[in-house]
């Protein structure tokens, strides 16, 4: 292949930062005194430990919470107080942007100027949800009944929120989780992903330095099978919000159950990129390598499965197999990476298994389709055509920078396949045509739909999954019903 790898043997060095967990305002060990190992992903070396959340810990960290909702200071803050919390964090987290970047760079493995674009992003959610604090209303309500009324509606916190989030996007989706929780004035417990422990810790410090009250954000690492579940189950936690994969959704909803809490979820995705012949070739010859290759891949919204219309498959295809081809793999901390490694062995397994499976089915691979090099995690950006619509590279979410390429001839039949999925988080459709273009954003089952662009998201805009992909929607006025409930109140005159 001739992308080029670069030096990874020149690691920068992690910033210290806070390892252990955050309980009540104080990084304190575990109970227990269990930690586990931090990898850099470019190398597979370990470069720290960071404490393990286990059962007693958490209950330490929901009663802290509780107490910080019911009794502390957060009670009394005014919205706008809690508002002016919340763009101080955003200008924090562009202040350390540097550091964050690298930070997040190491732990995860992607490129630099990734983990600063997610950190851009991450500030401008803070914001959002800044303003947002000042405009969580009720409404007033003119009953029919018979008398003389009073009525209206208030939104008020949940309570307590656990919140566990993903790997591939570590502060960017604790931002989605924390702000809109935080403006409408729950508390929480934060539960960052195993494999990327580090920014979530370092995004505490900074909620303390912009005058957050103990307690209001606990932030617990450990393992998704014990410190997650743990939360998930715990009777003291009244909602919990989940980021990750359809499976882990499932097994939130059944631990969810002992108390009925409330759940949110945002899971898999294998969403179609669909490329008309009408279509400008070279946007979205781009715009499809870029839906899938961007963050390497680990991105529950990208494009894996392209659909070009027969005429200009070849083109398209090999457009993008070139735009493989030319990515450079590397460190995420090299400045000239634009591809990374994986997060971890375990998805450079999943990933390559993915692969070798499309092949045994009579999958062609066209660029890439094998591990590169035999230090750290990496992956060849790997485009596969001849894949039957059946074939498990098709259905099932792969989660790296693997693209599978089908054509079609009838918009009608395009729109059958798109749709034949458990999934339906985002799609995208590229032509000149607008009544096309309508007509296929209405016709694709997905949260999100994407035109002569792919995955351009905004804190305003809505952000959440048809079908198995999710329940609720992020991002936007939406996600503050997801930490708020009403109460109506009615007074006889
Ligand atoms: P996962 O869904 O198991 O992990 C996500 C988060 O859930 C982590 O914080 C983890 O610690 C936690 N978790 C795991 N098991 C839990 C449990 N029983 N109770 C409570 N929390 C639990 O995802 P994983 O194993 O890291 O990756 C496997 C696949 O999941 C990926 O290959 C990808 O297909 C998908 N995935 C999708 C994401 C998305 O954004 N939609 C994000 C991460 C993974
Ligand atoms: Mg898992």
């Amino acid at each position: 292949m001739s992308s080029t790898t670069l030096d990874t043997t020149e690691t920068p060095r992690l910033p210290d930062g806070p390892r252990g967990l955050l309980i009540d305002g104080t990084f304190v060990d575990a109970a227990d005194g269990a930690t586990m190992p931090v990898h850099d992903p470019a190398t597979g070396e370990v470069m720290t430990h960071v404490a393990v959340a286990g059962p007693e810990d958490v209950d330490r960290a929901v009663r802290a919470a509780r107490r910080a909702f019911a009794e502390g200071p957060w009670r009394s803050f005014s919205p706008s107080a809690r508002g002016k919390i919340l763009w101080r964090v955003a200008d924090l987290i562009e202040q350390h942007a540097d550091e964050l970047a690298l930070i997040e760079s190491l732990d995860n493995g992607k490129p630099l100027a990734e983990a600063r674009g997610d950190h851009g992003f991450a500030a401008e959610v803070f914001r959002y949800y800044a303003g947002a604090a000042t405009k969580i209303d009720g409404r007033t309500v003119t009953p029919s009944a018979p008398g003389a009324w009073h009525a209206y509606t208030r939104r008020e916190p949940l309570g307590v929120v656990g919140q566990i989030i993903p790997w591939n996007f570590p502060l960017m989706m604790a931002s989605w989780k924390l702000a809109p929780a935080l403006a409408a004035g729950n508390t929480v417990l934060l539960k960052p992903a195993e494999q990327t422990p580090l920014s979530a810790l370092r995004l505490a410090e900074l909620f303390a330095e912009a005058g957050l009250p103990d307690g209001v954000l606990n932030v617990l690492n450990g393992l998704g099978r014990v410190t997650g579940a743990a939360i998930a189950a715990h009777d003291g936690v009244d909602k919990v919000a989940f980021t990750g994969s359809t499976e882990t959704g499932r097994a939130i909803i059944d631990a969810a159950k002992g108390n009925l809490k409330k759940v949110s979820l945002e899971l898999g995705g294998k969403s179609p990129n669909v490329v008309f012949s009408d279509a400008d070739l070279e946007a979205a010859t781009a715009g499809a390598a870029g839906a899938i290759f961007a963050h390497m891949g680990e991105v529950c919204i990208a494009g894996s499965r392209l659909y070009v219309q027969s005429d200009v498959f070849d083109d398209v295809v090999s457009g993008v197999a070139e735009k493989a081809r030319s990515l450079r793999i590397g460190a995420g901390t090299h400045p000239d990476t634009q591809l990374g490694p994986l997060v971890s062995d375990d998805q450079l397994r999943r990933v390559t298994g993915y692969i070798d499976d499309g092949v045994q089915g009579g999958g062609r691979v066209l660029t890439g389709g094998v591990r590169h090099g035999d230090r750290g995690y990496f992956v060849e950006p790997t485009v596969m055509v001849d894949v039957e619509a059946d074939a498990r590279v098709v259905r099932e979410e792969i989660f790296g920078p693997v693209l599978v390429a089908r054509s079609f001839d009838d918009p009608a039949d395009l729109a059958r396949e798109a749709n034949d999925s458990p999934y339906g988080l985002a799609a995208g459709v590229w032509t000149k045509d607008l009544s096309k273009a309508h007509r296929a954003a209405a016709e694709l089952q997905a949260g999100m739909v994407f035109v002569n662009t792919y995955g351009a998201i905004d804190a305003a805009l809505p952000f959440g999954g048809y079908k198995q992909s999710g329940w609720g929607r992020e991002l936007g006025p939406d996600a503050l019903d997801l930490y708020t409930q009403t109460k109506t109140v009615v007074i006889a005159l």
